[in-house]
């Protein structure tokens, strides 16, 4: 029996999916496996290990279905992926049971310009497209979250008003998600644009619905974390090792909030995460990608 682990926020690792998407040269496959592996002895709660994308759009994903069945997770660890439509979720149904994600996540966004670019329709469209990706997730048992991306602000059309993510959010808790992921896809969002969306959303939806994807253009990605948990009791926080990550249809995005920074940031807070952080710096120097989090700068300047 192992010892259970009080956390206080759970920490969604999405280095292996949104951490590696944008990257140029492809890592290989074998290299991807051990620091997928490396990463369930860190642990966090849930590992978001690929997608079930086009592959003439995101090159570097073109081995998800074989990462899902050269690993098993760790007992305690989620395994979740991107599924744009049916296609993607073809490709889930056609790996054994237990190799399945538990976990799918669709997504689209609050903008129809950035949609366009990413997933090739606008946001009513996508709302088809994903619809029957639900329904037929939900009968088969996966637990299914969808993003919603350029929540905040969008790099084709500015400033989103936080209504027009509001929509998107119920339009998609309709069709029966049960985790909302808000992305700030271009880190642009300020304390402020947080509380703003935060404060609608919240009189509609539970914040235990609610996660939280910031990327760290801006360097705020931290300050909207603590931000989101202490003021509106989000505790579910995705993340990147090493701050790794970035959209290819979102240019000029930084990566993801790092993972080591966000829980160095909550423990040192008095928050559980559960994580080791120095586990999570191990795990992520094994790909030879420059590291871009706080805590990688402090380690290399000693
Ligand atoms: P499309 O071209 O409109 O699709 O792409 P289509 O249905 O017209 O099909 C065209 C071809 O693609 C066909 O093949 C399909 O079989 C194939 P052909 O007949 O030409 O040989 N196809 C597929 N192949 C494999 N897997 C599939 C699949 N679907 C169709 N699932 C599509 C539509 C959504 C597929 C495409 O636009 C796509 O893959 N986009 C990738 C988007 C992406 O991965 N973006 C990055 C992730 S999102 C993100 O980073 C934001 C997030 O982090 C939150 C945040 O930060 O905001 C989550
Ligand atoms: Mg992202």
């Amino acid at each position: 029996m192992g010892t259970t682990v009080i956390k206080d926020i759970k920490i969604v690792e999405v280095s292996p999916r949104d951490g590696l998407q944008n990257e140029k040269e492809i890592i290989p496959f074998d290299k991807k496996k051990s620091f997928i592996e490396k990463l369930m002895e860190t642990g966090v709660d849930e590992i978001e290990v690929g997608s079930f994308v086009s592959p003439k759009w995101v090159p570097q994903m073109q081995d998800t279905d074989k990462l899902f069945f050269s690993i098993l997770p760790k007992d305690g660890i989620k395994f979740s992926a991107l599924v744009p439509n049916m296609k993607g979720l073809e490709r889930v149904m056609e790996l054994p049971p237990q190799h399945r994600p538990k976990k799918l996540a669709v997504f689209t966004a609050s903008s129809d310009t950035f949609n366009l670019k990413n997933i090739n329709c606008t946001v009513e469209e996508s709302f088809d497209r994903i619809r029957p990706v639900v329904e037929f997730a939900k009968r088969e048992g996966f637990e299914v979250r969808a993003y919603i991306s350029v929540a905040f602000w969008c790099p084709y059309e500015g400033k989103i008003p936080p209504e027009k993510t509001l929509y998107v959010c119920e339009k998609l808790i309709e069709m029966g998600v049960d985790e909302i992921s808000l992305g700030d896809t271009i880190g642009r969002a300020s304390p402020k644009d947080v509380s703003d969306l935060l404060s609608l959303l919240l009189k509609k939806i539970k914040p235990n619905m609610v996660a939280l994807h910031f990327h760290n253009t801006y360097g705020m990605a931290l300050l909207n974390s603590f931000i989101a948990f202490r003021d509106f009791g989000i505790t579910t926080f995705d993340s990147s090792a090493g701050g790794l990550g970035g959209c290819p249809f979102a240019p000029g995005a930084a990566g993801n909030v790092a993972t080591e920074d966000l829980v160095f940031m909550f423990e040192n807070s008095g928050v559980k995460t559960g994580v080791n952080w120095k586990k999570i710096v191990e795990a992520v120097s094994i790909l030879g990608i420059p590291l871009r989090s706080v805590i990688s700068k402090v380690l290399g300047s000693r």
